[in-house]
Order: structure tokens, then C-alpha cells, then sequence
């Protein structure tokens, strides 16, 4: 039955639209586990792609859902406007600390960052976008080109894009010897974004905006030193360059914070949320200095289905259970719990060659040799089939590193549990247990 299933999927669907990790066939879920079509129960460690940030299932989205889909589900907010559009425009003004801010809502990660980079472009009325290497902001023409992460699905690789970016290096201190011959990370970025903006600047050719994820998720949980952001922005202001942060991976609460650059004491000038935001159901949101926001003449971004009553509800719900939940709190005690577990494979495992992390948003980077730090891609293929296999659902970033996402909500013990099967996974690669049919299976990108 499953098999079947997947077969079709392969001939319905267009491969730039999705890919394969396990072949499963998701029917239900509740809290941190879904059961497939065969019965088959799961620990998802991953949130469905760092979505379900309050879990399957939860009881207060479903009834305030069901409740507005029972009174409205859509009056364009283009035309007019509806209740909960107004609340969460309000809500998502005060948990992002932007003074005299403004909001626009959109339907998916890679829209609010194409709106960013427009309103910045429009506002500043240059063309020039700074970003960082393995920035990944989406898959449209302006998000992909501000990307600067190398990946086949990149469609700036085959379609003409603008081109104007610049990609830095991001303080990645695991891999920055190996890369730049030299240790201090932060310090090297740093430098590097100033001579940058020195020659910019002497040639006339400043930024529209610097783009940035506070922590970077599909380069491979990557997260910059301590005060890192601090600097970026203090710089960037005393050139009147608007900083915009890409909190789509980050947001709602993942790192422990509402927002990953709150850890840093910034203010970005524009901030763009996705992913987490409607607990699974479709909305994106940039929210901004209003002198930014209203760059752009009336209605020059606005989607017919944004600022949906029905996704706006889902989103104030989100925002209400992370308070009345106390999650940030828990997301951090629980993020440095199992942080601290997870480095002990770093000790044990051979395959395990950094761990590293903030809040509920961790990377567990495989390597052939802790020495060269090879990427053991196949290696990370097979313990994410075998962790399939044991009953856990782990995804992959960047080919060799294992991001652990679980929903918010997750409970202690189940996350032991998830910790325990990605354990015996580990092992049972490192020992050979795990054959290379694997691989045919668990495509990842
Ligand atoms: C940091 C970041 N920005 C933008 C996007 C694009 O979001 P979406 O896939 O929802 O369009 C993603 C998706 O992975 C992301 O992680």
C-alpha cells in the first residue's frame, strides 16, 4: 500500500515541488508523534519541517480554528478587514519590539522574504543585497538570489536572477579554520563586513539591505558567536543600512526567545516570520519600521488570500499557547537538557563530530574524520532510516547534519525516547548494520 502510494507520488508530483526522506505516509498526529498508514507510530523530531511548533493536534488550535472556520474563513483583508488580522498584527508588533512598526501578512516563508528585500530595495531606492554564505530565504527569484547557499535546488543556478548579492562569510566557528585558516570566527567576519562596506561605500554602490538568519537552519544549525549580531547592527546603522533578519526558521519561540536576535539585544529594521507561525496552516508576515513598511505604493504586495481570519486565528493561537504554556522557558531548559546529552556523543560516537545548538533548534554534524571534518552524507542517510526504522523522524540540513526540531510542546520523556532511538541509529551505522539500500530511499536535498 505504502509503496504504491510512493510510486505515484514520483509520477504526480514535479520534483521541484518536494522530496523523499522515509517512505511514509502520514494519516495522524498528535502531540510530538504521528502514526502512518500502516499503523506505525513515530516521534517527530523534526515538527514537520520546524512547523508544528505547538505539536499535532493541540487542542485550544483546533477549537479556535474550528471556531472562526464556523463564522468566517476568509474576507480579503486586501479590500477590508476582519478581526483577527487586526489582533495579530498588534501581537506580532509587541513580541518583536519594532517601535513604530507596521505588518504585512503573506502566505509562505519565501514571500515575506521576496517583500523584505522589495520594501528595502523600494525604500532605499538601491539594488545591492548583502547576505551570507549558506543563507538559505527561499526559492523565488529575489530570495533565491539573496541566498547564498549552495544546493541544486537553487533556482538562481538556472534561471537568470538579478544577481545582486554578495555573500559573506557567516562566523561558522566549526568549520572556519578548515576554511579560512583562521580561529577567530567572529572577529573574521566582522573585518571582512567592513572592508566590505569600506569599499562599497568609497565606490557609491551601498546596499539596499543586509540579510541575515540569526542562527542558520538549512546550512546546518549554524550559530554565530555570542554578540556576533550585536556588532553586524551597529555597524550597518552607522552606514544607514537596513538590517533585515530572517527569523522564518528561527521564530516563534524555537531558540527560547520569541525571536533568535532578542539573545543579541538588536532591533532589526525588518523582521520576516513563516514556518511556525499558523501552527501548520499557510501564513508568512513581515513586520518592520513603518518608514519601510510603506516604501511600496498601495497594495504593491498584496495576495488575495492574505491576512486569512482562519490562518490569522491559528497564528494568535500559536502566540496565546507559547505564553499561557510558558514555552520559551521550557524550550530553553529542555534545549540546554538535551543539548548537554547530545554532546556526550561527541565522546562516544566516531560519527559525531559537533553538536551545537539554541533552545529546541540543534544540529548534530556527522563526520567521516573529526580531523579533515569530511561531511558523511551517506552515513547521515542511513541513521535517519534506521532512526525511521527504531521509530523516530529525523531530518537532515546540509547533507551531514541531523537538525533536531521537535515541536515545542514535546515532553521530557519523549524526548529521551527520540534521543535514545537517534542513539541506537547512530550506532548501528557506525557498526555496519545498516545496509546501503538506505540510500536509494532517503533522498534529502
Ligand atoms: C530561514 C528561511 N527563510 C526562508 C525560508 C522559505 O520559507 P518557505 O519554505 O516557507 O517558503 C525557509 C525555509 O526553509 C527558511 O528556513
Amino acid at each position: 500500500m505504502a509503496s504504491e502510494h510512493l510510486k505515484l507520488f514520483g509520477e504526480l508530483f514535479s520534483r521541484a515541488n518536494r522530496t523523499d526522506y522515509l517512505p511514509i505516509i502520514v494519516v495522524e498526529g498528535r502531540g510530538a508523534k504521528v502514526r502512518d498508514s500502516g499503523g506505525n507510530q513515530y516521534i517527530d523530531l523534526s515538527a514537520s519541517g520546524a512547523v508544528m511548533v505547538l505539536g499535532y493536534g493541540n487542542d485550544e488550535l483546533r477549537k479556535e480554528i474550528k471556531r472562526q472556520v464556523d463564522k468566517l474563513i476568509h474576507y480579503t483583508y486586501m479590500y477590508g478587514m476582519n478581526e483577527p488580522a487586526l489582533r495579530l498584527g498588534e501581537e506580532l508588533l509587541k513580541i518583536s519590539d519594532i517601535d513604530e512598526g507596521k505588518v504585512l501578512y503573506g502566505l509562505s516563508g519565501t514571500d515575506a522574504v521576496e517583500s523584505s528585500l522589495i520594501l528595502a530595495k523600494a525604500y532605499t531606492k538601491r539594488e545591492l543585497i548583502l547576505s551570507y554564505n549558506g543563507g538559505f530565504h527561499g526559492v523565488f527569484p529575489l530570495s533565491a538570489d539573496a541566498s547564498c547557499i549552495n544546493l541544486e535546488r537553487k533556482v538562481c543556478e538556472l534561471i537568470r536572477c538579478s544577481k545582486e548579492t554578495i555573500c559573506l562569510p557567516y562566523p561558522d566557528t566549526y568549520r572556519c579554520s578548515i576554511l579560512r585558516g583562521d580561529k577567530d570566527c567572529k572577529k573574521m567576519s566582522l573585518e571582512i563586513l567592513k572592508e566590505t562596506l569600506e569599499d562599497l561605500s568609497k565606490a557609491n554602490k551601498l546596499p539596499a539591505a543586509l540579510i541575515a538568519e540569526p542562527i542558520q537552519g538549512d546550512s546546518g544549525i549554524v550559530v554565530p558567536p555570542e554578540g556576533y549580531f550585536r556588532e553586524v547592527a551597529r555597524i550597518l546603522r552607522s552606514y544607514g543600512i537596513p538590517l533585515i533578519i530572517d527569523e522564518i526558521q528561527t521564530g516563534l519561540g524555537r531558540t527560547g526567545e520569541w525571536f533568535a536576535y532578542q539573545y543579541e539585544g538588536i532591533k532589526p529594521d525588518v523582521v520576516t516570520l513563516g514556518k511556525p507561525l499558523g501552527g501548520g496552516l499557510p501564513i508568512s508576515a513581515v513586520v518592520g519600521e513603518s518608514k519601510l513598511m510603506d516604501s511600496v505604493p498601495t497594495m504593491g504586495l498584496a495576495f488575495s488570500l492574505s491576512g486569512n481570519p482562519v490562518t490569522a486565528t491559528a497564528a494568535l493561537t500559536v502566540i496565546n499557547e507559547i505564553r499561557k504554556n510558558k514555552l520559551l522557558k521550557k524550550t530553553k531548559e529542555l534545549g540546554n537538557y538535551v543539548i548537554r546529552e547530545l554532546r556526550s556523543f561527541m565522546k562516544k560516537h566516531e560519527l559525531v563530530g559537533d553538536v551545537r545548538g539554541k533552545g529546541l533548534m540543534i544540529g548534530v554534524e556527522l563526520v567521516k574524520n573529526k580531523e579533515t571534518k569530511e561531511r558523511a552524507k551517506n552515513e547521515t542517510k542511513k541513521v535517519i532510516y534506521r532512526a525511521y526504522e527504531l521509530g523516530a523522524i529525523v531530518l537532515s540540513v546540509r547533507e551531514n547534519v541531523l537538525r533536531i526540531q521537535p515541536p515545542l510542546t514535546i515532553n521530557k520523556e519523549e524526548l529521551i525516547e527520540g534521543i535514545n532511538i537517534l542513539e541506537e541509529a547512530i550506532e548501528d551505522v557506525e557498526e555496519g548494520k545498516v545496509n546501503d539500500e538506505a540510500l536509494k530511499i532517503v533522498r534529502g536535498w
